[in-house]
């Protein structure tokens, strides 16, 4: 783990960001995980629904890995910071795609409580997919965890339980331009 910048000052605290997966080692993940998705859904053509806004690096850097076509979509909920109680999920932006009798594979970038992706996955199954899938890069080892591991089909690393950032995730909408998956400190 090394030491990297930027710094950012909230309130009394320094902020400082370090890193956990280096942008070598993310992007092995991501093409481990490319190479089974396009194994599984040789023939098809797979509708990609990734959940705005952190899964938009993965997203990009996924698809181009994959050696099969597939089309694109988006959906976005509230995030921690817009929830009222950790229960109350609200979609912000639908999918426009039609997914019935489509293979469709929701793509994530990191499941703390779950409770988002659950949420994405019931709508999407009231609508009939003739299959649905998950597809996470990072998994954090938590307590709040709802839903199995077991649960998500492609799943990329395991991390703590720590406040992640970089590569496409936030926080307070900072850092996601970083290469590599990393962890916010206080000092
Ligand atoms: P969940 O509903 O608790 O699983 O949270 C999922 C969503 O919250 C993810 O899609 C992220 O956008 C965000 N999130 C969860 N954990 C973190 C984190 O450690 N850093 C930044 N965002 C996170
Ligand atoms: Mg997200």
């Amino acid at each position: 783990m090394s030491d990297t910048s930027p710094l950012c000052k909230k309130s009394r605290f320094i902020m400082s960001v370090k890193q956990l997966i280096s942008e070598k080692e993310v992007l092995e993940v991501v093409g481990n995980l490319a190479r089974r998705i396009g194994r599984d859904y040789q023939g098809k053509k797979p509708l990609l629904i990734g959940c705005l806004t952190g899964s938009f690096v993965f997203m990009a850097d996924l698809v181009r890995r994959l050696t099969i076509p597939v089309e694109c979509d988006f959906m976005k909920v509230s995030s921690y910071e817009d929830r009222m109680s950790a229960g109350e999920i609200k979609l912000l932006l639908d999918a426009t795609l039609p997914v019935k009798d489509r293979h469709v594979i929701v793509i994530e970038d990191i499941v703390d409580t779950g409770q988002s992706l659950t949420f994405i996955l019931e709508r999407l199954r009231s609508k009939n997919p003739k299959s649905l899938e998950s597809c996470v890069l990072l998994y954090k080892e938590s307590p709040r965890i709802t839903i199995p591991k077991n649960s998500i089909l492609y799943l990329g690393s395991a991390v703590p339980d720590v406040f992640i950032v970089g590569y496409g995730i936030d926080y307070a909408q900072n850092h996601r331009e970083l290469p590599y998956v990393g962890y916010v400190e206080r000092e």
